[in-house]
């Protein structure tokens, strides 16, 4: 676990200041080798002897990586974390942590940038502009949609999902929210949203953001039947994770006129991004950068450093997940 001194802690990619650090102050910092694929045995093989790892939500840790002996922690530096088998690190012992809190805002005000790009054809716009093709006004240029007082359906009211409500209030919109836990009546006034089913809020909404953990339950959760009962017009955004969204029903949809557009900051198999969806350009995407600001990303290696520095110390990490392991 140690040579003799500090604990190690593998680091598998570099994280903004001043995570580092605030590692270094408790722990020997490994880094995992730039060219080394990503895959369990390999994380495995750098893990031997580490007290912990800290992780991007690209990682795969599940059981052969979480069973390495001496292992204590797995440090995501991401709010989501569906890439680390939390039970199996239960069961070996392992303590999880991630990063709650510190991005909600900033993924908001990416969700709300993806709808008016989407909705204004801001990046087409930008594209014909380039290519010299503006020759002078013209009653039906890129015409776009109103994002004023149209409806939005939020799916999954977490922090980001209230984050983007009060967003969207400043553009008078109608807001619907599908979520399995209801906000208490009183939030609902102050935010102005209504709770409907998923129905519902895909058949209703002209706009419709996803804001969900990826689970078993969440899983495609939007696929052939939900694009069924979306208006034509309809513009779907994701930055929450991309198999919450049938990819090839996605764009299936896009390209039959079935839905209108889309804005996306997640895919189905990261990094790769369906080629459907790059051919067609009444959708928007983005590279996994929603929480992607100097301060959110600085302010998350920092509080990912935190929990394992805590860990090392004897502590028990503000952020666990796996609570039920005592310390
Ligand atoms: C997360 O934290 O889960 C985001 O997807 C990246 O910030």
């Amino acid at each position: 676990m140690s040579t003799g001194g500090k604990p190690r802690v593998l680091l598998m990619h570099p994280i903004l200041d001043p995570g580092r650090a605030v590692l270094a102050e408790v722990a020997e910092v490994i880094d995992y080798p730039n060219a080394r694929p990503l895959d369990e045995p390999s994380i495995r093989q750098a893990a031997e002897g580490c007290f912990g790892i800290v992780t991007l939500l690209k990682d795969p840790i599940r059981e052969t990586v979480l069973s390495t002996p001496g292992l204590k922690i797995v440090s995501n530096v991401a709010v989501g974390f569906d890439n680390i088998d939390v039970p199996t690190a239960t069961a070996h012992k392992v303590m999880v942590t991630n990063t709650p809190g510190v991005l909600d805002e900033t993924t908001a005000d990416f969700a709300f940038a993806l709808l008016m790009a989407a909705a204004r054809r801001v990046v087409e716009a930008d594209v014909f502009t380039r290519q010299g093709l503006y020759k002078g006004w013209e009653i039906d240029l890129m015409l776009g949609t109103d994002v004023h007082d149209a409806t939005l359906g939020i799916i999954g009211m977490g922090r980001i999902g209230r984050g983007l409500a009060h967003r969207a209030k400043g553009f008078n919109m109608r807001m619907l929210y599908y979520d399995p836990t209801p906000l208490t009546p009183e939030v609902e006034r102050q935010l102005g949203v209504t709770r409907v089913d998923l129905g519902r809020l895909v058949a209703e909404s002209d706009f419709i953001s996803v804001h969900v953990p990826l689970t078993k339950d969440t899983l495609h959760l939007l696929s052939t039947p939900q694009f069924g009962q979306m208006k034509r017009s309809a513009i779907l955004i994701n930055t929450s994770r991309g198999p919450v969204v049938d990819e090839a029903a996605l764009v299936a949809a896009l390209k039959s006129g079935r839905i209108a557009g889309a804005a996306l900051d997640v895919y189905e198999r990261e990094p790769a991004v369906h080629p459907g969806l790059i051919a067609l350009a009444n959708v928007v995407l983005a590279p996994h950068i929603a929480s992607g600001t100097v301060r959110t990303r600085s302010e998350m290696s920092a509080m990912a450093a935190r929990n394992m520095a805590t860990a090392v110390r004897g502590g028990r990490p503000p952020n666990l997940l796996n609570p039920e392991l005592k310390r």
